[in-house]
């Protein structure tokens, strides 16, 4: 079996980054993690991965003039390390159409919340502030489009009485660690197929959650 070489995009600590590295280390997951890259230099997950051994780069967006001539900097990034899939995992620069499409089927994305409520920033505040009772994650294909592709696992966490955004998230991110590498799993082995939004051959859970606990 040949390994989809895959590239990880962050822009933070990287703990999405970590649970792939981690996954990607059995021999038969059928994605291996051949580059990180990152928009911040100084991104403690671009450490973090060099220290196991990743290849890492960064492409500074500051230094460029505008979206196209960094994407033209992270394309030829890409192309050096003969990249054929593309993870986002706490990557804060948004793309730009062309570089979607160029992607396109290729490139996903994880977020926490389940889309498609609460896409952009902030999402436990807003699912707080809310009163929602299920709170969760998502990994989606990306779409030129904020958050809006074709989603490809999500988890669900209850939301609790005493929650604050911060133990709210804490929840949600131990989640995202399990669906993003099981998300990548499906979509680099080529067991996915989309139809429009919908993403087939992502088998559901068997059992639904209900909050509060029956
Ligand atoms: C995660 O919550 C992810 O869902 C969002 O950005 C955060 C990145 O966290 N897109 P980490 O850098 O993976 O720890």
């Amino acid at each position: 079996m040949s390994k989809r070489r895959t590239a990880i995009l962050i822009s933070g600590r990287g703990s999405n980054m970590a649970s792939l590295i981690a996954a990607a280390r059995e021999p038969e997951f059928p994605a291996e993690i051949a580059l990180v890259l990152s928009n911040k230099p100084d991104a403690p997950g671009l450490a973090a991965a060099k220290a196991q051994g990743i290849a890492t780069a960064a492409v500074d967006h500051k230094i460029y003039a505008g979206r196209e001539a960094f994407e033209g900097s992270l394309q030829k990034m890409l192309d050096a390390h003969r990249i054929d899939f593309i993870c986002l995992a706490g990557f804060m620069r948004i793309l730009t159409p062309s570089f979607v499409q160029r992607w396109e089927g290729r490139l996903i994305n994880i977020h926490p919340s389940l889309l498609p409520s609460y896409k952009g920033l902030h999402t436990h505040e807003r699912a707080l502030a809310d009163g929602v009772k299920v709170h969760g994650c998502s990994v989606h294909y990306v779409v030129a489009e904020m958050d809006a592709g074709p989603i490809i696992a999500q988890a669900a966490v209850a939301v609790l009485d005493d929650d604050t955004p911060g133990s709210l998230g804490a929840r949600v991110l131990e989640q995202e660690h399990v669906i993003y590498p099981l998300a990548l799993r499906l979509a680099a082995s080529g067991a996915l197929r989309i139809d429009a939004m919908r993403v087939i051959g992502a088998h559901g859970a068997p059992a639904a959650m209900v909050s509060p606990r029956i």
